[in-house]
């Protein structure tokens, strides 16, 4: 018996292995989100995401000096707002002494070079922890898009390079691009989270923020509404060219790992650039298994970015980027 074709020959070695390889994980491509709070010199712990703090603005710009010297190169903002700054409208999101406009500045004087990329979302700032401004028990899209459009300004003016809008209402963008373009941002750029799933998979950062939504019997309790549905595929398309033609930038694709098909067929739809974001959940499954001893953390870790990588995706947003980059520069 003679096999002519042998696809084991290719394996025989590490560096066989290598020159055949086809996707390569840097830290140019993670981005590393981060939890602000008010306070100095404070940092908590968030429950169910082992390694992952909240921080005060001082210790977040620490934390910035640090991934930065590691290769990370761009950070996704997200604030814990006190309760008492929290209402139906979202006006704190516009303020320019609000909590993000601070971080932002901060950030930016600390680190130049680092882009900063503010979420934009009012469910932080939401007394009913919803991306939407709430009206006769519905969520009011064209008021929650205006509100939008203030906050992207906002951010902008604080010295944002890359505003990134998680809330899923229609026609955002093009009133975000609008409300930029009017107000002289012309380089500011906008990563739509263009196909995001309505996902179990957000829990622990809704513990995080304290921004899980409020049972009330007059609100959908759930984000269903607005965010898609997990039974579908073909819908995201059809958000990803709305998206693109309204002005986005950046494509985003949430969650990270039980939507690759997803990336991968957006891919194959648009030459934009893709984001992934591998959310607390799929972070906290990690971990869980970690101190279990279930799972080698530094090779499950990798593996799940790589094949991220693979599936399609230009950048990662993920909790893992800092112990990630160590691995990358070992
Ligand atoms: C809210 C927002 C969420 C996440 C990012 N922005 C949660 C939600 O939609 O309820 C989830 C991120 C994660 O789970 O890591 N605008």
């Amino acid at each position: 018996m003679i096999i002519y074709s042998r696809n084991r020959r290719m394996r025989v070695n590490d560096s066989v292995r290598r020159l055949v390889r086809e996707t390569r994980l840097a830290t140019d491509d993670l981005v590393l989100p981060l939890f602000v709070m008010e306070g100095n010199n404070r940092e908590e712990p968030v429950t169910a995401m082992p390694g992952v703090f909240r921080r005060s603005i001082d210790l977040t710009v620490k934390e910035c000096k640090e991934i930065y010297e590691l290769g990370v190169k761009a950070v996704n903002l997200y604030m814990k707002v006190s309760e008492s700054l929290k209402d139906n409208t979202g006006k704190e999101a516009w303020n320019p002494d609000g909590l993000m406009q601070k971080t932002i500045k901060a950030i930016k004087d600390a680190v130049p070079g680092m882009i900063v990329m503010p979420d934009a979302a009012l469910d932080p700032y939401s007394i009913y922890g919803h991306d939407g401004i709430v009206r006769n028990g519905i969520i009011d899209n064209d008021a929650t898009i205006e509100a939008l459009a203030r906050m992207a300004v906002s951010q902008a003016e604080a010295g944002a390079d890359i505003i990134a809008p998680s809330d899923m209402m229609d026609g955002r963008i093009g009133v975000m691009r609008e409300a930029l373009e009017e107000s002289g941002f012309s380089n500011v750029g906008i990563l739509s989270y263009a196909a995001k799933y309505a996902s179990s998979f957000y829990g622990p950062f809704r513990f995080a923020l304290d921004s899980a939504p409020k049972a009330d019997i007059e609100i959908p309790e759930d984000k269903q509404t607005y965010q898609m549905d997990f039974h579908n595929s073909r819908e995201a398309l059809n958000e990803v060219y709305k998206d693109i033609d309204e002005g986005a930038d950046i494509i985003m694709i949430k969650p990270g790992l039980p939507y690759l098909d997803i990336v991968s067929k957006v891919r194959e739809a648009t030459d934009l650039p893709i984001a992934v974001y591998h959310v607390s959940g799929e972070y906290a499954m990690l971990k869980a298994a970690v101190q279990n001893g279930w799972l080698d953390n530094d090779k499950a870790v990798l593996e799940s970015l790589t094949c991220i990588k693979r599936a399609g995706a230009d950048m990662i947003f993920t909790y893992t980027a800092k112990e990630a980059a160590m691995l990358l520069n070992r």
